[in-house]
């Protein structure tokens, strides 16, 4: 054997006993936790034989606690670069079975490192997170290297997109970084975030309450929104991943792959037609609405459980991606509160700054009122969403399918906040308030002066039948030019279809300034 034969024969081993990160029986300890190691995940993210790896060989430098008696190559986490579905991604993934994937500062370098690169290129970068938290026998080292790689998290946002998989541990300082990035996904049952853990909690606050309660998947993609979306199993939760990733641009100078469709945008929908009820106190089926305007009917919902009375998704009209966003009769009456408005105005900005059009599918009562409403800053929160839609850029098609009343009108994407077309059904009400309110604050007296119960009860019926007939319509709003037109709702898909693409070549600047102020 040749020395360069040795050599090469020394590397092939080298590599081998790095791919086994902890080794064979930490793996078997990962694998009985119902929990894949990083490499295994990898390669059921990325396409098959696309993996190059960065810094196989990075070492940690801790001397501490007896650190130095054992160098794994690698450390405790595998990184580089990949594809998925033929285009480029970075990624990194915590590897449980090295010192429970504890971050050290040269594992700290190595995510940075790929961090940096994503940037430069303009890839995005996808974390899968399963880690004990900072290294503890490094101290304030490892913490420097979470700072590090949050900052990262902040200079590469809305440049590149940033996704975090939460595939077992993460808890600490280290629930940062997935906060600071594009969207979180958890998975059930093997996947927990937390500031403080139960028995933290209890010793504090007298509380018990359990990791699943306190911050399980489900808890996370229900009550808090800190996770987008919640997977049933690790499988479950690449396969989501990478539909997430097929209607996102590579970076924020580019725009979606086009997605070939053979549903026809001419195609009309006579269901449409009569799916608003006679009575506006009842709900219908806004997720029909939405399958029936996209494409093939497909429709990728983001923070699916949270916040239910606002819909928000991703789905495709006419081959190109839109952020979909659509108030949900059917929860709440749809009404905007503080948790619908921060769910909302996340998905807006992600799209304005990632060039994905908005489609915008209104029928909203107001926004709900109350102490407990008003001391959550309801305010603050609803002006957050009427500052991202004011604020974005990219093009805005609106449909009023039933009520717009009042301030929430005017946050739903409506034409004074630049929205580009806007339509309304025929069933549209798009006025200061409804006629029940409207009546009751503008004849109030009058009503309370009539002492007969049948003539009051006609005088509120005369009045509000006036009311409606004079504002509960679409057409005092297109008389003015706030809308475009009235449309008939079958033919919705075929006039949002072509407002897009009337729409592809949009140009809009907002004035120079260092950052805006958001009210956060
Ligand atoms: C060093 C760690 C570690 C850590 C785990 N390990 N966490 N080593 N630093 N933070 C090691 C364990 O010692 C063990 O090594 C191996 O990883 C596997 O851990 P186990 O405890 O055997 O696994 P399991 O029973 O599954 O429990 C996992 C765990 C637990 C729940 C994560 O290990 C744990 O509670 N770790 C500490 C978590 C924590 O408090 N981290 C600091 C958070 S604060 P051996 O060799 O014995 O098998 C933080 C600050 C960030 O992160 C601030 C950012 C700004």
């Amino acid at each position: 054997m040749s020395i360069q034969d040795k050599q090469i024969e020394a590397l092939v081993e080298r590599r081998a006993k790095a791919r086994l990160g902890g080794g064979p029986k930490r793996i078997e300890a990962q694998h009985a936790k119902g929990k894949l190691t990083a490499r295994e995940r990898l390669a059921l993210l990325l396409d098959e034989g696309s993996f190059e790896e960065f810094d196989m060989f990075v070492q940690h430098r801790c001397t501490n606690f007896g650190m130095d008696a054992s160098h794994p190559d690698g450390d405790g986490v595998v990184t580089g670069q990949g594809t998925i579905d033929g285009r480029l991604v970075f990624v990194y993934a915590q590897d449980f079975t090295v010192n429970g994937g504890s971050l050290s500062k040269t594992m700290s370098e190595k995510i940075c490192k790929v961090m940096d690169t994503a940037v430069k290129v303009g890839a995005p970068v996808i974390g899968l997170n399963d880690s004990g938290g900072a290294r503890i026998q490094e101290g304030i080292d490892a913490l420097a290297g979470y700072g590090e790689i949050f900052e990262r998290n902040i200079l590469c946002s809305g440049v590149i997109p940033q996704i975090s998989l939460i595939m077992g541990p993460c808890a600490g300082g280290a629930v940062y970084s997935p906060a600071l990035t594009d969207f979180t996904l958890m998975v059930d049952k093997t996947s927990y975030m937390f500031l403080t853990g139960p028995a933290v909690v209890k010793s504090v606050t007298g509380e018990v309450v359990d990791q699943e309660q306190l911050g399980g998947a489900r808890i996370h993609a229900s009550k808090s929104g800190v996770a987008h979306f919640a997977a049933d199993n690790e499988q479950d939760a690449i396969a989501k991943i990478k539909c997430l990733l097929s209607y996102l641009p590579q970076n924020n100078l580019g725009t979606a792959p086009l997605r070939p469709t053979s549903d026809p945008i001419s195609r009309v929908d006579d269901a449409l037609n009569t799916i608003i009820p006679d009575n506006p106190n009842k709900a219908y089926d806004m997720y029909a609405v939405i399958r029936s305007v996209v494409d093939d009917g497909d429709f990728f919902e983001v923070h699916k459980d949270f916040a239910r009375n606002i819909i928000v998704g991703f789905a495709h009209v006419n081959g190109r991606s839109v952020g979909v966003v659509a108030n949900q009769p059917g929860v709440l009456a749809g009404v905007l509160d503080i948790n619908a408005s921060r769910k909302g105005a996340r998905f807006v900005r992600f799209c304005d700054a990632f060039n994905i059009p908005l489609l915008t599918l209104v029928d909203v009562p107001g926004f709900l009122c109350g102490t407990q409403q008003e001391y959550g800053a309801v305010i603050t929160n609803g002006a957050k969403l009427l500052y991202a839609y004011g604020e974005a850029t990219v093009p805005k098609v609106t449909v009023t399918l039933r009520k717009s009343y009042g301030g929430a009108h005017i946050v739903m994407s409506c034409k004074q906040l630049r929205g580009d077309i806007n339509y309304a059904w025929p069933s549209a009400n798009i006025a200061v308030m409804g006629a029940d309110g409207a009546v009751g604050v503008l004849y109030g007296k009058e009503i309370k002066a009539e002492e007969d119960p049948e003539k009051q009860a006609a005088i509120i019926e005369q009045k509000k039948q006036e009311y409606n007939d004079l504002f509960c319509n679409p057409y005092q709003a297109a008389q003015k030019g706030y809308i475009e037109d009235v449309i008939e709702p079958r033919n919705t898909r075929f006039r949002v279809a072509r407002a897009f693409e009337v729409l592809e070549g949009k140009r809009q600047e907002i004035p120079a300034k260092k950052h805006d102020n958001i009210p956060l």
